[in-house]
């Protein structure tokens, strides 16, 4: 285990921002972890990072940043109906689904081409095109940081919500995920109840989708409105679609009828804060460094210079306009680093 130290961050992380690390750590077999441990390293104030593609720096990280290698992919069981795989957390999270795609086990297809590594899956239940990460989930191991050990977590302990669980939450840098095991169907059970791919299916007349026929659609679509962070930084989604009460939502259509909604839990409706964004006026307008990308409103991108505070300012700007405007509380979904300090 090697320690390096004064490392510029912008080449990992999505956003590209120009930060320096103290310390940085990469971690790349069970050994390492123990080592780190071993030396104190978690004592100070760490960073797990997979592939930076949902962490905003707001400034220079003044402590250590533990970059996830860790390989690997393996089946542990099967039957005729289902196969249990489990994928050690610093895979990319798209190589594990081109595994599954190309071996025909089906589930996670509608999550192809989500940037990131296995191991930051579980932080925020991954989801897209109708299927979150929860739904073919069985147990994650994880690294206690605080006590050295190891611990086995079930889907009910990961208390996996829309963009949530424990490590987001009350575990939050707490556990270094090691592994992740998911159980997929054998025989496809398909969910294209997206409008976005029936349209792609449908314009290449595909009448009975193959698990494969789902990723292509899905990748296509991504392709069509997300920036690639390879050509213009961004972390995807920047804010969380704000789920408000039903009767509230009723009452904004009164004023904005073409407000689209869609019902969640019982009482709420989950509105796109994609669309609340672009009508006050945000898509595709930059603003300095910065601003809402011209296809997707709610994808902040860095034009080539950005600060992590100009981004985080702006999204204060946006998300002000979005309350004045609709009375709406729209909060990130990226997980904002800030200066830190020992
Ligand atoms: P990082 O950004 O490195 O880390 C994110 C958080 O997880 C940090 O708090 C970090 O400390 C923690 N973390 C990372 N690894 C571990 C670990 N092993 N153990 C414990 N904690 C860990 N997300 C979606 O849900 N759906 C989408 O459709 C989607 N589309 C995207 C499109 C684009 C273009 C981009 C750039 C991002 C998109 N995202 C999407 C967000 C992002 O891809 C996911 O959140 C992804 O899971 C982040 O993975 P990562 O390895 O890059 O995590
Ligand atoms: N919309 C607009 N203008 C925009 C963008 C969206 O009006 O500029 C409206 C449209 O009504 C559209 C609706 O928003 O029909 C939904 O848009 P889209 O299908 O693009 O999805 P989203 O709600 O903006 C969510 C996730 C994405 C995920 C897609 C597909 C969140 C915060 N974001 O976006 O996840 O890929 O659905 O399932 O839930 C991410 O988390 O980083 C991410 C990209």
């Amino acid at each position: 285990m090697e320690i390096k130290h004064q490392i510029s961050l912008k080449t990992f992380n999505t956003f590209g921002i120009n930060v320096q690390a103290d310390n940085f750590v990469a971690i790349g077999s069970f050994d390492d972890l123990n080592q780190a441990f071993e030396h104190q390293l978690f004592a100070h104030k760490c960073l797990i990072l997979g592939g930076g593609s949902n962490v905003l720096f707001t400034g220079d990280f003044a402590g250590t940043i533990f970059k996830n290698n860790l390989k690997g992919i393996s089946i542990l069981e099967q039957d005729d109906a289902t196969v249990l795989i489990k994928a050690a957390s610093g895979e990319i999270w798209h190589d594990l689904v081109m595994y599954c795609v190309q071996n025909n086990f089906a589930g996670v297809e509608n999550l192809s081409l989500i940037p990131g590594t296995v191991g930051a899956a579980p932080m925020q239940n991954i989801g897209a095109y109708g299927v979150e990460l929860i739904d073919v989930f069985e147990s994650l191991s994880a690294f206690d940081v605080i006590e050295g050990t190891n611990r086995i977590f079930t889907k009910e302990e990961c208390d996996f919500g829309y963009r949530s669980s424990v490590f987001k939450t009350i575990y939050k840098d707490r556990y270094f995920i090691t592994d992740v095991t998911l159980r997929l169907s054998k025989s496809p059970v398909l969910n294209i109840s997206y409008g976005a791919i029936k349209d792609v299916l449908a314009e290449k007349n595909i009448i009975h989708p193959t698990i494969k026929a789902i990723s292509d659609a899905v990748i296509a679509i991504r392709k069509s409105k997300l920036p690639d962070p390879n050509i213009l930084g961004n972390a995807g989604s920047f804010f969380k679609n704000p789920e408000i009460p039903e009767s509230f939502y009723l009452q904004l259509k009164t004023t904005f009828p073409e407000m689209p909604g869609y019902p969640t839990a019982v009482g709420f409706t989950k509105v796109p804060a994609g669309w609340l964004i672009e009508q006050c006026g945000w898509k595709g307008k930059q603003v300095g460094n910065t601003g809402a990308h011209k296809n997707q409103a709610l994808v902040l991108v860095n034009y080539g210079n950005a600060t992590g505070a100009e981004i985080m300012q702006h999204a204060f700007t946006i998300q002000q306009s979005v309350q004045e405007k609709f009375g709406i509380t729209i909060v990130p979904e990226v997980n904002l680093i800030s200066y830190l300090v020992n």
